[in-house]
């Protein structure tokens, strides 16, 4: 069935994907070019210039990969994993786990360390599970969707995984433009997102960024990469240099991709943080006065994901259906064992704003006084 377009866009408060702006929109309504085409290999190179920004990093191997968030994820670990390596993964969520079982697929012979859901790992706990074996990569969430945590320590956490002789693989596909990232300053070897959660276009890329130590582990393999599609040094010869023809890449995602970032640019990321916790304060503060209390202590809470208590007695499938029926508004449910305990409210991309969120508050406060 076609969706109903007479309601009005939806507003989309869920984790993603997030709204999008006119200028994004429009960018979408370019015509097409070939993938090999020199107006879009120049495009290319101003997005890369766009993301390094964006990523904080002056890594040469830094492409929008295509295909979503999960692609990203994929290329990172087919990249750097050969069978019988030993990889290990903290997972805080849902999608950490879904990163051992790639890395697992991969042929990885693959540790976890799990904190239950809503939890964050301390930099000691990582240590001692790094002190255990030889470990080739360490993986992480740092803004966990499923929950609304943010991984604090970063920096920490990759100088321990350095000291123990392991890259560091960072998923950063709920942080970037979202949370302060800093991929060089932090000692980051390797990082992935998505295109349509903080940088606020549609879904359908994925940034992904290597560092000097990443690139070398995929260059002194002694496999080729298992996935032609994603293997990262065809992308190379693709993006850069000699520009051969790699796969056919969508121009249309690219142009909306390069002018959303331009957008992020134009606005700097220390001020897109500054509006984004400014949102979400007041997010969090209309839901705690209609009784509907944070999931996550304040120090560790996302401010582009937030994770709210279903009061005692409320149904939070029927409350989620209504605010789709009756309001247009798209939020999602809790994950695994959070599933009837809490609902994700997303404020990313052109969905973060004080209007939305009083839209979306004023909404909860009918329904749920009309339980
Ligand atoms: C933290 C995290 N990693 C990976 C993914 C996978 O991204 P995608 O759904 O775009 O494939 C998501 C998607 O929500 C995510 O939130």
């Amino acid at each position: 069935m076609t969706p109903q377009f007479n309601r009005g866009p939806r507003i989309l408060l869920g984790p993603g994907p997030a709204m999008t702006s006119p200028r994004v929109m429009r960018a979408l309504t370019t015509p097409t070019v070939g993938h090999l085409d020199p107006d879009l290999l120049k495009l290319y190179a101003e997005e890369q210039e766009l993301l390094r920004y964006a990523f904080q990093t002056k890594n040469e191997w830094t492409f929008a990969l295509s295909g979503t968030g999960t692609s990203g994820m994929e290329s990172a670990l087919t990249n750097l994993i050969e069978p019988g390596d030993n990889v290990l993964v903290a997972i805080h969520g849902y999608f950490g786990e879904r990163i051992a079982e790639i890395a697992a697929r991969q042929g990885g012979n693959v540790d976890r360390i799990t904190r239950p859901l809503g939890e964050i790992f301390t930099v000691e706990e990582i240590e001692t599970a790094l002190k255990a074996k030889a470990y080739k990569l360490f993986a992480i969430v740092h803004a966990e969707t499923s929950t609304g945590a943010e991984q604090l320590h970063i920096p920490q956490i990759a100088e321990a995984a350095h000291r123990h002789g392991a890259l560091i693989l960072l998923d950063t596909v709920t942080s970037l433009g979202g949370i302060p990232l800093k991929i060089d300053e932090w000692n980051i070897d390797a990082a992935y997102s998505a295109s349509q959660k903080n940088l606020c276009s549609p879904s359908g890329l994925a940034p992904i960024t290597f560092g000097p130590r990443a690139k070398e582990a995929v260059e002194k393999r002694t496999k080729p990469v298992n996935s032609f599609y994603l293997d990262l040094k065809l992308y190379s010869a693709y993006w850069n240099g000699a520009h051969a023809y790699h796969h056919t890449a969508s121009a249309t995602m690219h142009y909306a991709l390069a002018e959303a970032l331009r957008e992020l640019h134009e606005e700097t990321l220390e001020l897109r943080f500054a509006r984004y916790r400014k949102v979400a304060e007041a997010l969090w503060s209309g839901l705690t006065n209609i009784e509907v209390a944070p999931f996550i202590p304040l120090n560790y809470r996302l401010p582009s994901l937030t994770t709210a208590r279903v009061p005692q007695g409320v149904d939070p499938h029927k409350v989620r259906a209504r605010l789709l029926e009756e309001y247009n508004i798209e939020i999602a449910g809790g994950f695994g064992s959070l599933k009837d305990l809490v609902w994700r409210i997303g404020l990313m991309g052109q969905s973060n704003s004080l209007e939305n969120v009083k839209i979306l508050l004023d909404a909860f406060d009918k329904i749920l006084n009309t339980k």
